[in-house]
């Protein structure tokens, strides 16, 4: 597998070379086009001041002045008669190739006869010499092209050189960018493949301010939050293990006792129904846990309908009033008979019953319980109030996590499994609403429960 640093390298060094190549290479022609016409314009001006000066004398001492003038200059002139027979020559040698060129009109500022700078040996440029409209004869400049040619691989070399290096500083950028681009990436990569690997407790060294570093804040997040996930559901099977423990340590040794042969009828009957008391209690754990993981799911839904609340309230009081009864707990209720509420009925049971049976539970005989509600702004309050033992101030913001438990001995007793309140506060945000506890004075608790009011 190429890595993806190699990848974009490899890309922008295509890209950028591609570019510069084509700008390089436009630079260049346009360089060398330019001087080469300034050449052939600088040969074309001479032959043309020439002319100027044939124009006024054209005899024989002139021509062989201007000829014997181009001696000492890098350019070299032919000057002819009109039929093209050479008058004057500034150096000897065979420049004569140009003499029977086809051109009819040439026009008086002259024009190039040959500009093959590179393959032919000269450059040419001619220039009419007239008198009275007429061509009485033509000035030829040559200029060799071998200057032309150094001049030219001098901008070569100077070109290559610059796109040389113009090469390694592109290749050191791309590397250093595609480093700096990509580094991050690679570390989200192997915090993630650790992530994967089953380290959670991860801190990316990444402080951007871009995309990437938003990325790096994310992965951060998404590590500690499975690392708390992972704490949970490491608590939450050893909590179950250790509420499973304890029925089933009861019914396991009362299941010992119930089958000795010396025992007499009703001494059976009384272990025998305690296994069955510690079975339901079994039964109601389990059936409670699957609710709560039910509750917790994002799938739950509840069907809300418009609920008389006195009517509700009433008959959830109904319910509970025998075992009130029993324990000598009075319980009676006050809610105002225009009140309407938005509840999925069966589920809203489910947290009256948990509450008042929590009241009736940790309450002593003789005492109270008051189920109230008032309607305030755009809230319908319901609240459960006792006059029992109450919760002390620190453990009220715990007692709504689930197995928790102020009196954590476990005796048969007093031994609820700590559920009761964590489902009501699910259901309850379910509806919408906020559940709270506060003390009573002089002694007891109250829940309130605060739900959206119809609009
Ligand atoms: N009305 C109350 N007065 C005093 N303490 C209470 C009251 N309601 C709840 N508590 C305390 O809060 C704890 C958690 O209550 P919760 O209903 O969740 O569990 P539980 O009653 O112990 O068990 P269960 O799952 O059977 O209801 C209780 O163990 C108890 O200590
Ligand atoms: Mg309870």
């Amino acid at each position: 597998m190429k890595s993806i640093s190699f990848k974009l390298a490899g890309a922008f060094f295509i890209f950028t070379l591609f570019i510069e190549s084509i700008l390089f290479v436009t630079l260049y022609s346009s360089i060398v086009n330019t001087r080469i016409n300034d050449e052939i314009h600088a040969l074309q001006k001479r032959g043309n001041s020439h002319r100027d000066v044939l124009e006024k004398h054209f005899d024989q001492r002139t021509v062989e002045h201007v000829a014997l003038m181009e001696t000492e200059a890098e350019t070299n002139v032919i000057i002819t008669d009109k039929n093209r027979h050479i008058l004057a020559q500034s150096v000897p040698g065979d420049m004569t190739e140009h003499l029977h060129f086809e051109e009819k009109n040439i026009p008086r500022s002259g024009t190039a006869l040959s500009s093959h700078w590179n393959t032919a040996k000269y450059i040419c440029a001619i220039s009419p010499i007239m008198k009275d409209g007429k061509t009485i004869g033509y000035v030829f400049m040559y200029l060799e092209t071998s200057s032309i040619q150094a001049l030219v691989q001098s901008i070569t070399k100077r070109f290559i050189i610059c796109f040389g290096l113009t090469g390694i500083f592109t290749v050191i950028a791309i590397f250093l960018f595609s480093r700096f681009l990509t580094r991050p990436i690679i570390m989200i990569k192997e915090t993630t493949e650790s992530i994967m690997n089953g380290q959670h407790d991860i801190s990316l060294d990444i402080k951007r301010n871009d995309e990437l570093g938003e990325l790096a804040a994310s992965i951060e997040n998404l590590s500690s939050g499975l690392n708390r996930l992972q704490k949970e559901r490491n608590d939450f099977l050893s909590s179950v293990a250790h509420e499973l423990r304890t029925p089933i340590t009861y019914i396991k040794g009362y299941t010992d006792i119930a089958m000795r042969d010396k025992l007499d009828d009703a001494a059976r009957h009384q272990y025998l129904s305690i296994i069955k008391e510690e079975t339901d209690n079994l039964a109601r754990l389990v059936d409670d846990l699957f609710l709560l993981t039910k509750l917790k799911q994002p799938s739950f839904t509840i069907q809300k309908k418009r609920v008389h609340l006195h009517t509700f309230i009433q008959k959830e009081v109904q319910k509970s009033q025998i075992a009130f009864s029993e324990k000598q707990i009075g319980l009676s209720f006050y809610i105002p008979k225009n009140l309407y509420v938005s509840l999925d009925e069966k589920r809203f049971s489910q947290v009256m019953t948990n509450l008042l049976n929590n009241a009736r539970h940790y309450s002593d005989p003789d005492t109270e319980v008051t189920v109230t509600a008032w309607k305030s702004k755009d809230e319908i309050i319901i609240t459960v109030a006792d006059e029992g033992c109450g919760i002390p101030e620190e453990e009220r913001s715990y007692i709504f996590e689930r197995f928790y438990r102020i009196e954590k001995s476990r005796s048969r007793q007093t031994g609820g499994t700590g559920m009761g309140l964590a489902i009501v506060k699910e259901m309850v945000e379910h509806h919408g609403g906020l559940i709270t506890v506060n003390g009573r004075y002089p002694k007891g608790s109250e829940f309130m429960i605060r739900l959206p009011a119809e609009k």
